[in-house]
């Protein structure tokens, strides 16, 4: 059934408190639970339902007697008292059964949960719906060694232990861990004087990967006290690594849990990247306790709520501990990639959706990501200081509650005194705008002109303006700055801007610091481009710049058979040996626009773009670089090659990040000699991959990629790349039978969603690989996807966004991708998940 929005109702009970007790057996859990339940005063309607899947009812009670409740698909219903009772039941599940890694599953021998959205319900009966919030007490039975579950340990012994949460909290966030399992310990006093026993938990083996992490941890636990002047608020705050995990991690109530690729790291068998984007997550989960926790959603419509403010205060936190521009930079590079694609395609939905099938689906780029640059617009409109203020609002009126968009927004209309009526349109109309800009100059005056439009999306036309804040600088022709950045903010469908008393006729910097989710359309040259790449003092549009030059000269190339534009050519030369510019920058610089970016842009301008000639215009860009920078390469190349010792900081990760790009190029004219002593020579993962990487992507490196799986067979998260870069760096017409050879081999197997992903997910990036006129990859893909659906459903659901972008290409394409989801949309048993994500794909 689809469920809306528009339907929300008041839950009818409400819970008091629970208390849980689990007796753990791998096929034979038993979870008793005792509930103390109260009518909703909100609640007219008394229907007692509680959810439940996949569960065995052993015994149920109301207030001690015995009663008999009717089961029904979803879970049971049963007459009860019209006053608060206590409700009884017992249930056996069976873990170890459980491949979909939602409700308690277990995994290496371990046991942990994952509840979110819908994933208690697979538990016990319960009203799993995150606006009923109550204290949990648990008690674990169980001979493992380590028992672990929200909140503070209360009591623990020969075979048990028992915690306690005190703060009300939906059942989603409920966590339970049983394993075998090593920790290390940590401790942070809060501002306010309370002292906080951390502890990061890895199976044996990993203790080594473990320090990172607890750093990161104690940072995010300071910066939110300083930035935002949230505190911890439990004795303990717990954090697990779990090998088997549908996603990056669960910010479940003082005990989170994350898929061992977000946590685990050295500098052997991690990467820069790694590194990074662990200190993201570890961030992003702690941050959680208050704006998710503390404050969480009414209703799953409302994810946005807290994912979109949870990414944005992460995205500060990034942007604070290392590079503020490289992390926008980054931000900006994901969100085209992931979040513009799905909002031009079938899938496109509102930040905060109106109707779904599977909740599962909708942890989406649009939810996460556009939901977190919906603030950042917000931040900017109203300021830092009323930021602070509506923040602060929020926190002091909305603690302990559920909570809805409407309140997000009522707490900066009352202390700003804006109405954001219009504002509000961001999250409930879909796709991405294009705001085209013109300018016009005369007496002294500059003019802009900016014309906003919204394309339709699936079940959405006629669309309405919204507020776009649009931050814009303006320089002279000598490349002197002269108006700073002015926010202009675009309300009507069309308007015009002023700007009197100049000299010159200004050059603009549009759309600076990308300040808003927009395809910004200008028509514009190659000099200014080149200029802005220049002389622009706001580092996101001079990266921009940069780009716009990159992409306008592949497509021309790939259309129309021009030689690569010299302009684009030496303006990155002058880049990349600009020693005054920060080499995560310069490395950021000589990127090119992505396959699908390109393809992107050929559709966009209704063209059908075409795998082959993207790619190949691509690797024409890169021996072009190669060529122009031929006598750079090397010296550039050592000058930044970070010969101390590693370390994960932004400082050396972007000398890497510059070395590695140099390598790749530099390959392509030394043979490979500089990348094999490179891999001969790395202490650390970022440069060894990187070494293999460019003699992977340059047709060498079979002898390395060979001792590379050697000395890495035991460590899983190594090899998960050492599956994914072979698939990534496949020539188009291999591809798929690089991918199909992989999953012949023992250590593949897809009941591990980061092994799955690392060959099914670097397919579905290996755009012209992929998209190969044979067909051979998409087969292979729904091949794959149909055996995985019985498995894990989630998984298998998410990789279908695989095919989203199908309505891009040719007849012939189109043809046999349709053919591959209607083979998997008339599966028999197709699971919920996987079934909206096709029908979505295809009808869309
Ligand atoms: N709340 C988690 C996070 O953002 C992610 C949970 C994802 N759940 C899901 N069903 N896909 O950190
Ligand atoms: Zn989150």
């Amino acid at each position: 059934p689809t469920i809306y929005l528009r339907d929300y109702t008041p839950p009818a009970w409400l819970v008091e408190e629970v208390q849980l007790t689990f007796r753990l057996a791998p096929e034979t859990t038993r979870v008793l639970s005792r509930i103390r339940f109260t009518p909703n005063p909100e609640a007219t309607d008394r229907t007692f339902v509680l959810d439940g899947e996949g569960l065995t009812l052993i015994s149920a009670r109301i207030d001690g007697t015995e009663v008999d409740p009717t089961l029904t698909e979803a879970g049971l219903t049963c007459d009860v008292p019209d006053t608060a009772f206590v409700w009884e039941a017992e249930v056996e599940i069976a873990p170890a059964s459980n491949t979909a890694l939602e409700g308690l599953y277990m995994s290496n021998g371990m046991y942990s949960t994952q509840c979110e959205a819908q994933g208690f319900r697979k538990i016990t009966y319960y009203p799993d719906r995150p606006d009923v919030m109550a204290p949990f007490s648990v008690r674990i039975e169980s001979d493992l060694p380590v028992l672990l579950s929200n909140g503070n340990r209360v009591a623990s012994g020969e075979g048990f232990a028992e915690w306690h949460d005190p703060w009300p909290k939906p059942a989603y966030l409920f966590a339970l861990v049983a394993g075998e399992l090593v920790n290390l310990p940590g401790s942070f006093t809060t501002r306010s004087g309370r002292e906080v026993e951390l502890n990061v938990w890895v199976r044996p083996g990993d203790e080594d990967k473990c320090d990172f992490a607890m750093e990161a941890l104690k940072k995010s636990m300071t910066w939110d006290e300083k930035v935002y002047g949230r505190e911890y608020d439990l004795d303990i705050f717990n954090i697990v690594a779990v090998d088997d995990f549908n996603m990056g991690a669960m910010e479940n109530k003082g005990l989170n849990i994350f898929n061992s690729s977000a946590v685990l790291a050295n500098a052997r068998t991690a990467t820069d990247a790694n590194f990074e984007r662990i200190e993201a997550i570890i961030a992003h989960e702690y941050f959680h306790n208050w704006t998710g926790n503390r404050i969480t959603c009414r209703d799953w419509f409302q994810l946005c709520l807290k994912e979109g403010l949870t990414v944005f205060r992460d995205a500060q936190f990034t942007a604070d501990m290392r590079s503020e521009p490289v992390k926008r930079i980054s931000d900006v590079l994901d969100l085209r990639g992931r979040q513009f694609r799905e909002d031009g395609g079938p899938l496109a939905h509102p930040v905060r959706p109106e109707s779904f099938k599977e909740i599962n689906n909708f942890y989406t780029a649009t939810v996460y990501e556009k939901g977190a640059e919906v603030i950042g617009m917000l931040k900017r409109l109203v300021g830092d200081e009323a930021y602070a203020k509506a923040l602060d609002l929020y926190f002091d009126r909305h603690d302990g509650q559920a909570c809805t968009i409407e309140d997000w927004l009522r707490v900066f209309e009352d202390t700003t005194g804006r109405d954001l009526t219009q504002f509000k349109r961001w999250y409930s109309q879909a796709g991405t705008p294009r705001v085209v800009m013109t300018d016009d100059w005369a007496d002294g005056t500059y003019t802009v002109t900016l014309k906003q439009s919204l394309p339709d999306t699936p079940g959405q036309t006629g669309k309405q303006p919204q507020v776009i804040p649009f931050a814009i600088g303006l320089l002279d022709p000598s490349g002197q700055e002269v108006v700073p950045t002015t926010l202009l903010e675009l309300t009507e469908t069309e308007q015009s801007f002023t700007f009197a008393g100049l000299a010159d006729r200004p050059i603009p910097s549009p759309l600076r610091g990308f300040s808003a989710p927009v395809v910004l359309d200008r028509q514009t040259d190659a000099e200014e481009r080149a200029f802005l790449l220049a002389h622009d003092t706001d580092p996101f549009n001079k990266w921009e710049a940069g780009r716009q030059l990159a992409k306008t000269a592949l497509i021309d190339m790939i259309d129309g058979g021009q030689a690569p534009d010299d302009r684009y050519l030496d303006a990155v030369r002058r880049v990349v040996t600009d020693e005054s510019l920060d080499p995560a920058f310069r490395s950021l610089c000589l990127g090119l626009p992505s396959e699908d970016d390109l393809a992107q842009s050929f559709a966009d301008s209704g063209r059908t773009p075409d795998p082959q000639a993207i790619w190949d215009g691509r690797e024409a860009m890169r021996g072009a670089l190669a060529e122009v920078l031929s006598g750079d390469l090397g010296p550039l190349y050592r000058a930044h090659l970070v010969t101390e010792p590693y370390a994960p900081s932004a400082e050396q990760a972007g000398k890497r990040s510059l070395t590695n790009i140099l390598l790749s190029l530099l390959t392509r004219r030394d043979g490979g000699a500089a990348a094999q002593g490179q891999f001969a020579d790395a202490d650390n993962l970022t440069q060894q991959i990187g070494a293999l990487s460019a003699l992977l992507t340059n047709g060498l490196g079979s002898l390395e990629l060979a001792s590379f799986a050697e000395q890495w067979s035991h460590e899983r998260l190594v090899m998960d790349k050492w599956f994914m870069i072979q698939v990534a760096h496949a020539r188009p017409a291999d591809a798929a039978r690089v991918a199909d050879a992989l999953t012949q081999r023992p250590d593949f197997a897809m009941t591990n969603p980061n092994r799955f992903r690392s060959v099914f997910g670097a397919l579905a990036m290996n755009q012209a690989g992929f998209h190969h006129a044979s067909g051979d990859g998409y087969r292979l893909m729904a091949d794959w996807l149909i055996r995985l659906d019985p498995v894990n459903p989630q998984t298998t659901a998410r990789m279908c966004s695989a095919f989203q972008t199908w309505r891009r290409y040719d007849a012939d394409r189109q043809g046999m991708i349709r053919e591959q989801l209607e083979r998997i949309a008339a599966l028999p048993g197709l699971s919920r998940d996987t079934a909206e994500m096709v029908g979505r794909i295809l009808e869309g």
